[in-house]
């Protein structure tokens, strides 16, 4: 194997990172080792150049699919701002926004199409990667609605508005646990002189072990599976931080009885290079994506800690549909660009694809509304 081989598939300095840490600290649990192969401030995944989502990537998501997502979500985020009273000022804040397409698109549909709506918002990114941070501004900069968009670290305070994520908490950094003999134990990672391996402990962090005793289940006999308390920590701070308004949430995953089902041995860990998926998280180090399913039934109940109300859980396809997607499917007319027309329908078939970014959930959220139903659980807004 030569050395740019070898260089291209692995970031051997992140590796040796991984490894010294390890050393010191007598193993680490699987969440650091996922923290720092994904987000180590210099080495990461998320840290390094290079394309991540997209054809050109390691995985498609869907506001690099196709502005056609941007335009219904737009239309969701349009009718919300309606249900709040249309005012002077709705704040967007997006948080985990990759390459900045749906910032991007979503201003474009609103100034064409909405421009009373476009009016009032104010943008915020929130973004942690500074990779991904430069690859958006300079995407941005060429762009004549960047005057509305600002970057944070964290969700400000006070947001009037939509805290809206597309793919962000199954990105975070997971505990793995396995039910061994009657008892949860979680996996940690050492190095033996050639290869990572797994060695089972007993779990130190309350709320791991507490994290099954709130949903009153566990794990089956010999089953690994994930626990995100990055993604429920996230929820109670978006919910405390949001004044009126919404938090919008599009992620794979299940509900904790599906999620944690005793058919699904091996829990929901999946990698991604150059969309090829695989289950090994130690190959490719700092070159492929990590990501795990959410556990929808906690991440509702830490909203609700944070005074929270359920507006809906669905499907993306049935959100997408409900919001007009077919619209975008009318029959060419005479004179139309086949191929273009063409391009587009398939795209839309891959949003709305049951076996694909079809089955991404939608979760939406409320404080501070009246009860107005949302066209995206109901049906009906304009285009
Ligand atoms: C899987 S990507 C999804 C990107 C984009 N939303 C999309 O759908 O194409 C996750 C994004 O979240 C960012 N991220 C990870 N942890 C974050 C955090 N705690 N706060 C904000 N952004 C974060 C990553 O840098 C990356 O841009």
């Amino acid at each position: 194997m030569t050395a740019e081989f070898q260089s291209a598939t692995e970031n051997q300095a992140l590796k040796d990172v991984i490894i010294s840490s390890i050393e010191r600290r007598n193993g680490i649990s699987f969440r650091d080792f996922m923290q720092i192969t994904l987000y180590h401030p210099q080495l990461g995944y998320y840290s390094s150049v290079g394309e991540k989502m997209g054809p050109r990537g390691d995985y498609m998501t869907s506001p690099e699919l196709s502005p056609i997502f941007a335009t219904l979500v737009g239309r969701q985020l349009r009718e919300m701002w309606q249900s709040i009273g249309e005012p002077t000022l709705f704040q967007i804040v997006e948080c985990g926004a990759g390459t900045g397409s749906l910032c991007r698109d979503i201003l474009w549909w609103a100034s064409a199409a909405a421009p009373e709506f476009h009016a009032t918002i104010h943008y915020t990114i929130v973004e942690t990667s500074s990779a991904m941070v430069a690859h958006q501004r300079s995407m941005l900069a060429a762009d004549s609605h960047h005057s509305k968009v600002d970057w944070k670290l964290e969700v400000p305070d006070d947001v009037t508005g939509c805290i809206l994520s597309n793919e962000l908490l199954d990105s975070f950094a997971i505990h793995r646990v396995m039910m061994k003999n009657g008892s949860l134990a979680e996996i940690f990672v050492r190095w033996s002189s050639e290869a990572f391996v797994e060695e089972l402990r007993p779990i130190e962090i309350g709320d791991v072990s507490r994290y099954f005793d709130r949903l009153g289940l566990s794990p089956g006999e010999g089953c690994t599976a994930e626990v995100n308390l990055q993604a429920l920590d996230w929820m109670r701070k978006a919910g405390e931080a949001l004044r009126r308004g919404f938090v919008m949430t599009f992620d794979y995953g299940y509900e904790a009885s599906d999620l944690f089902a005793p058919w699904r041995t091996d829990g929901t860990l999946m990698c991604f290079y150059r969309h090829n998926p695989s289950s090994d998280p130690y190959a490719r180090i700092g070159r492929q994506d990590m990501t795990t399913h959410i556990d929808f039934t906690s991440l509702i109940t830490a909203g609700e800690d944070a005074d929270l109300t359920t507006v809906g859980l669905t499907s993306q396809n049935e959100f997408l549909e409900r919001l007009g997607i077919q619209d975008a499917l009318s029959p060419p007319a005479e004179g139309t660009d086949l191929e273009a027309y063409y391009a587009r329908r398939g795209q839309i078939n891959e949003l709305l694809d049951p076996a694909g970014l079809g089955r991404v959930k939608v979760l939406v959220q409320s404080k501070a509304t009246s009860n107005t139903p949302l066209a995206g659980f109901h049906g009906g807004t304009d285009a």
